[in-house]
């Protein structure tokens, strides 16, 4: 796919309260084996020509546990997308990190649950290499960005990833802290492992909305959205500013292996 005289190389997943980036831009509907994404808008930010994909839809109509990761992923990859940048709340299992903290993860523990989360389902049998799920190269040019906008931000986290909708429970938390993690979202499985699947770079930004169940007296979904709106001018200055710095060359190792159109 070749928007104006550019191949659409880099793409950024938009999470929750993050639906309008490039609100203005090309849209377009693209069809997979596994079903629809939402639609697609092609634009530009940073000076580059970037796909952006609403991960709940338009509307935040889709729930975590519904998303059409693959169709998601397998239409970015049909638009000859490489890299991904996508913005995902969080809630912080760490006591030292704070709501407004901007955190760069380094490694996940997957606890979802009931999701396609393969593209890799029949034979030849392929396992894939997630020593770094999350690409190396993007990371550090987001915790480089990062650093220029926000006052705090945390590199190195470990992120888990709960099947949702729900929140977790207090106990459910405690076990997550003592296995190691420090973010708890709701979508970077299978996202950025599917990505890895087809050989595209995938890196999240997340922030932090909220303290994790039991460390705050109670979870809301209105302190997500409007820790995301309180935020959005940050990471929209961390976006534009990554989006520019992003090499043409890949260097890093997440083209093998790759599957998919
Ligand atoms: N848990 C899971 N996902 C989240 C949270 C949380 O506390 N906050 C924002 N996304």
């Amino acid at each position: 796919m070749r928007v104006g005289s550019d191949r659409v190389r880099i793409a950024i997943i938009g999470g929750t309260g993050f639906e309008r980036i490039l609100a203005s831009g090309e849209p377009m509907l693209i069809g997979t084996p596994f079903g629809i994404p939402p639609r697609i808008t092609l634009g530009e930010i940073g000076g580059r020509r970037v796909a952006f994909l609403p991960r709940h839809g338009p509307e935040h109509g889709v729930p975590p546990h519904r998303i059409n990761y693959r169709a998601n992923i397998w239409a970015l990859k049909s638009i000859g997308v490489e890299r991904i940048v996508s913005t995902n709340a969080v809630g912080a299992i760490n006591p030292d990190y704070r709501p407004g903290d901007i955190a760069i993860p380094a490694d996940l523990i997957d606890f979802t649950k009931c999701r396609k989360s393969t593209f890799f389902d029949a034979a030849p049998v392929t396992h894939i290499d997630v020593s770094m799920p999350f690409c190396p190269e993007i990371s550090g040019l987001l915790l480089e960005e990062s650093r220029k906008h926000a006052p705090v931000v945390r590199s190195g986290s470990v992120m888990a990833v709960t099947e949702g909708p729900r929140f977790e429970t207090p106990a459910e938390i405690r076990m997550l802290r003592a296995l190691g993690a420090d973010l708890v979202g709701m979508t970077a499985s299978p996202e950025a492992f599917l990505a890895r699947e087809l050989g595209i770079c995938y890196c999240p930004l997340c922030f932090v909305s909220n303290m994790a169940a039991g460390m705050q007296e109670r979870v809301t979904a209105k302190e997500v959205l409007e820790m995301a709106e309180r935020l959005y001018p940050l990471i929209d200055a961390i976006l534009k500013g990554v989006i520019a710095s992003i090499p043409s060359e890949r260097k890093c190792g997440c083209t093998v292996p790759t599957g998919g159109p």
